[in-house]
């Protein structure tokens, strides 16, 4: 199922044959933590105990590892817990490199939680190679990329990069949350590890919490399996089951989530109101080439400054009606928020000056709505300012 058949096929299929006793095509949920040995040690179904391994985990691992074009995927109990997780790998001492214009909680476990053990965290601009040499040590160890970047949509150069951190023999992580699996395949372009909030686009029905990895790695895989079993912070077979069901439409939710994104943009570029937007599928997108070079689609996040102040935007939020003024993205539903005040309130005031998240920029989830009522939606709330 890894290399044969198309993305629309794999999440339907990969690692979910028939349950062999029943017959049943959807996979059951396998709840049950403890599982029967015949004789000490012996595994007939390889199970033992469900946080080191269970079948519904597994299923969703292999249909996870099959999108990423991958060979091995790991899930987590959320996208921090992946990062958590990733980062144990690393030791006291140890340097890393993120960029700069990356997720709120990210930057705030990696600066406020693992550099109290020991490690090292720098955080560069990676769309400017000079910036990430320049941040390079002998004792840098691994590269963590998010492109596009969130809340910015900044996209850097994946090969580029990944052929950079390789010549100085570190690993390069990217966090393709906001592209999924669908539109953009880190793998493929050099990466080590991809991974994932599937709180997001893999899931897609804001019901789950939960993170994933994926690496074609066997040493790096065996590595990062025995810490997700050593650290504990797996993901229930309940919501393992819920992401199975939510994963299967991700082709589907995609095209629409992009559809949509394009037509609140050509919306927004024209209203009065509206100073600059950002998406990466338009040509003023300042890496607009390089988005077109690795990504097979652009993705249903769109952000916008308003004009005026940060009145201005709490307005347009307040009165948003379709789009639900809340945290998180990827849901079938539109979401809209303000990362200055919401998802990057963590980030400290100067840094956030210096990266442009300002007071005006609104960032939206566009949803799978009927996109009529999203235009209309936006145009009543930008009306009232
Ligand atoms: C790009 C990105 N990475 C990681 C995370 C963290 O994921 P989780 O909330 O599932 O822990 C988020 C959450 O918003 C995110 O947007």
């Amino acid at each position: 199922m890894a290399n044969n058949y198309r993305i629309g096929t794999k999440v339907i299929h990969a690692g979910q044959p028939a349950e062999p006793t029943s017959g049943a095509v959807i996979l059951p949920i396998s709840l049950s933590t403890t599982f029967l040995q015949p004789s000490p040690n012996v595994l007939p179904g390889g199970y033992d105990y469900s946080r080191s391994g269970n079948p519904t985990r597994k299923a969703l691992e292999e249909c996870l590892a099959a999108a990423e074009n991958a060979k091995y995927a790991l899930t987590f109990a959320s996208g921090l817990a992946t990062l958590t997780t990733i980062i144990n790998s690393l030791q006291s001492g140890d340097e890393v490199i993120s960029v700069d214009d990356v997720y709120g909680g990210t930057r705030r476990y990696m600066s406020r939680v693992a550099a109290n053990f020991g490690m090292k965290f720098s955080f560069v601009d990676m769309s400017n190679l000079d910036q990430l040499a320049a941040a390079f040590t002998e004792k840098t160890k691994l590269v963590w990329l998010e492109t596009p970047t969130n809340p910015l949509l900044k996209v850097a150069d994946i090969k580029l990069v990944a052929d950079f951190v390789h010549s100085k023999n570190a690993i390069l992580v990217v966090d393709n949350t906001f592209m999924s699996p669908y539109f953009q395949n880190p793998l493929d372009l050099g990466a080590d590890i991809v991974m994932h909030s599937i709180t997001k686009y893999i899931n897609g029905h804001s019901d789950v919490v939960m993170g994933c990895l994926a690496t074609n790695d066997e040493a790096l895989y065996a590595k990062l399996k025995f810490l997700q079993n050593s650290i504990g912070a797996v993901p229930s077979p309940f919501d393992c089951f819920l992401a199975i069901r939510g994963i299967k439409t991700l082709h589907v939710r995609m095209r629409e989530h992009e559809k949509n994104a394009f037509a609140v943009c050509k919306f927004l570029e024209s209203h009065p109101k509206v100073d600059r937007v950002i998406y990466p599928g338009l040509p003023s997108h300042p890496q607009h080439e390089i988005c077109k070079r690795q990504m097979k689609g652009y993705g249903g996040m769109v952000v916008f400054f308003c004009k005026g102040g940060l009145d201005e935007s709490k307005k347009i939020l307040e009165n948003l009606k379709v789009f639900a003024l809340a945290e998180s993205l990827g849901g079938v539903e539109s979401l809209v928020e303000l990362p200055s005040l919401m998802t990057h309130a963590s980030v400290p005031l100067e840094e956030r000056i210096k990266l442009g998240i300002t007071d005006t920029l609104i960032r939206l989830s566009v949803g799978i709505e009927d996109v009529n009522d999203l235009i209309a939606d936006l145009s009543q709330a930008l009306d009232k300012i």
